[in-house]
């Protein structure tokens, strides 16, 4: 990877307020792999700790979020009044808690972070009690491939397209680590702007500043303008509001150590 991507997907400014319907998506996907919470949650790479918080009761008596990032945790720290929540500094290389603490582990939107994913699992499998869950979060390259942007933007497609290992590989990575993939259930996640008028100002904004995730900060200045003209034109025209700026599909995997009895 060159520097000019590794500082782009590294930036630390991810603040996404989660989908309405994620706890209630999480509680169903929980009943239908009978887990039945328990008292302590890790979400790691947790980021400003808005699905941290969403770890807690009824599921679970205590939530933590871990982070590599300082910045992130400062503004998990600053936004969070929760009781029962705590942000602490680490990577998910080396999680700083003692073997078997969770009975349940998030790790959602941060494979495609790593550098080797391999390592983290059979972390994530040791701090994970005997009984315990883990969901995986992610989107499907397949799927993003099929975005519009993307197609527009090829170059950029195959850069980001990298980053997102691909479900079947994330299941042997499982396999090999001594987890078991329960399930692979898509999440629809229909956020996005909801007016002409709203896309418009995040267009003009995100043009003029740049920013998002880390997706929307690989185009540069030049890109931006290309793409913001194009959407521009096209709203226009059409006056359609493309609704998928963010992600329209994530996939929950869900996971437990090999050899456990459902
Ligand atoms: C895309 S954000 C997702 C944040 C959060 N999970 C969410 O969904 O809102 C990815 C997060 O992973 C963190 N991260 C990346 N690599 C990490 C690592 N090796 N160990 C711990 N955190 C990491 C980043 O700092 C960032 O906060």
């Amino acid at each position: 990877m060159n520097s000019d991507f590794q500082s782009a997907v590294s930036v630390d400014s991810y603040d996404y307020p989660p989908p309405s319907q994620w706890q209630l998506a999480l509680c169903d996907l929980m009943k239908k792999y009978g887990h039945k919470g328990g008292n302590f949650s890790l979400d790691v790479g947790c980021g400003p700790g808005r699905f941290t918080e969403m770890l807690r009761a009824p599921l679970f008596e205590r939530a933590f979020g871990v982070d590599s990032s300082v910045n992130m945790l400062k503004r998990a720290a600053a936004r969070s009044k929760q009781e029962n929540v705590s942000f602490v500094a680490g990577t998910a290389e080396r999680l700083p808690f003692p073997s078997g603490t969770f009975d349940f582990v998030l790790l959602r939107y941060l494979l495609h972070h790593l550098a080797d994913i391999p390592k983290v699992l059979l972390e994530v499998k040791r701090v994970l009690s005997r009984s315990s869950y883990c969901v995986i979060e992610t989107a499907n390259p397949e799927v993003l491939a099929q975005r519009p942007v993307y197609q527009q933007f090829p170059d950029i497609a195959r850069k980001d397209l990298m980053r997102w290992p691909r479900i079947s590989r994330i299941t042997e990575i499982c396999f090999d680590a001594g987890l078991e993939v329960l399930g692979v259930d898509t999440f629809k996640d229909m956020r996005g702007t909801q007016s002409k008028d709203e896309y418009r100002d995040w267009l003009i904004k995100w043009e003029k500043n740049g920013g998002g995730t880390s997706f929307w900060r690989l185009f540069d200045s030049d890109e931006r303008s290309r793409y913001a003209k194009y959407e521009l034109g096209r709203l226009d025209q059409t006056g359609e509001t493309y609704k998928r700026q963010i992600f329209t599909e994530s996939e929950f995997l869900v996971i437990r150590p090999a050899g456990m009895q459902k």
